[in-house]
C-alpha cells in the first residue's frame, strides 16, 4: 500500500506550502490537515503550540499511516520541530531550515530580513539558524501578523495590504536587504506588493518552495518516492470545512472540491 505524506498547518496558510508539493511530485498522496478549530497559532505559547503539533501528529501516523510529516506552518515549525522529530521516527520536515539553507546558498547575504507571526518571532528559531549558517549576516527580525488577516480575507493588491506592508517593511527600504525570508506560510500571497515595495534586489525565500525541494531530496534519498499511481489529495480540517474552502482557493490556487470534518 502506498502511504501518505501528511501535511499539517492551522489553518489555510499551509496551502500555499501544499501547492508547490503537489507541483513538484505530482505522484504522490497528500493529506492535508488544518486545525481551523484552534487557529491561530501565530499568538500562543511554545507549551500550547507543541501539543496541538503532537495532537496532530500522532492523528495523522496512527490513523492515515503517513510516510513523512510536513509542518506546513512556520509557527509550529519554529516552536514545536525539535520536540516532533525527538518523538517520531519518520521524517518531519519544518519551514526554518528549508528557507535558511537557500540564504547560505545566495550569492549576497550580508543583510537578511525575516517577517513572520509573534510567535515565530519571539521564538527566535530564524534568528538562530541563520547565526549559524550565515554567521557574517546582519539579521533583522519582524513581526507582521496583521499580513495573515489580510491574506485571507484575500485583500493582496488593495491599497489597505500596501500600506500595512510599507508600516511593517519600511526599515527593510531603509537598509535593503539581500534576502527576505516570508516566514510565515500566509505570506506567499502577498509576494507581489511585498516585491514591488522591496524592489528587485530584495530577494524573496518562499518556505513552500524550499521545504518542497526538501521533501523532494529526502523522498529520492530515502527510495521512499511513489513511482505510479494517479495523484491524491484529501483534505481535512477541525471545524466547519465551509469557511476552509472559501478562503482556501486563494492559497491553493485551485478549487477545493472536498473538505472533511475530522476529530483528532
Ligand atoms: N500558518 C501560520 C504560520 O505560518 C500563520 C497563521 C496562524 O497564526 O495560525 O505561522
Amino acid at each position: 500500500m502506498d502511504r501518505p505524506i501528511g501535511v499539517f498547518d492551522s489553518g489555510v496558510g499551509g496551502l500555499t506550502v501544499l501547492r508547490e508539493l503537489v507541483r513538484a511530485l505530482p505522484k504522490e498522496i497528500f493529506l492535508y490537515l488544518g486545525d481551523t478549530a484552534r487557529v491561530p497559532y501565530g499568538t500562543k505559547s511554545r507549551e500550547t503550540i507543541t501539543r496541538y503539533s503532537i495532537e496532530i501528529a500522532n492523528y495523522l501516523i496512527t490513523r492515515h499511516d503517513i510516510k513523512m510529516l510536513v509542518v506546513a506552518c512556520n509557527t509550529a515549525s519554529s516552536l514545536a520541530l525539535p520536540v516532533l522529530r525527538k518523538i517520531y521516527k519518520i521524517p518531519v520536515v519544518g519551514m526554518v531550515d528549508p528557507c535558511v539553507r537557500r540564504v547560505a546558498a545566495l550569492p549576497r547575504r550580508e543583510a537578511i530580513g525575516v517577517i513572520g507571526t509573534t510567535g515565530t518571532i519571539r521564538s527566535g528559531a530564524y534568528e538562530q539558524a541563520l547565526r549559524q549558517a550565515v554567521p557574517q549576516a546582519r539579521v533583522h527580525c519582524q513581526p507582521a501578523p496583521l499580513l495573515v488577516s489580510l491574506a485571507e480575507e484575500g485583500w493582496t493588491e488593495s491599497p489597505v495590504a500596501r500600506a500595512v506592508i510599507a508600516e511593517y517593511l519600511s526599515p527593510f527600504r531603509v537598509h535593503p536587504q539581500d534576502a527576505l525570508i516570508l516566514g510565515c506560510t500566509h505570506y506567499p500571497v502577498l509576494k507581489k506588493p511585498i516585491g514591488e515595495f522591496l524592489g528587485e534586489k530584495t530577494v524573496l525565500i518562499d518556505s513552500g518552495e524550499e521545504s518542497t525541494r526538501v521533501v523532494d531530496i529526502l523522498l529520492s534519498e530515502s527510495g521512499m518516492k511513489r513511482i505510479g499511481g494517479k495523484p491524491e489529495i484529501r483534505f481535512m480540517v477541525t471545524d466547519d470545512p465551509d469557511p476552509f474552502m472559501r478562503v482556501g482557493e486563494t492559497f491553493f490556487g485551485a478549487k477545493l472540491d472536498s473538505v472533511e470534518k475530522v476529530v483528532l
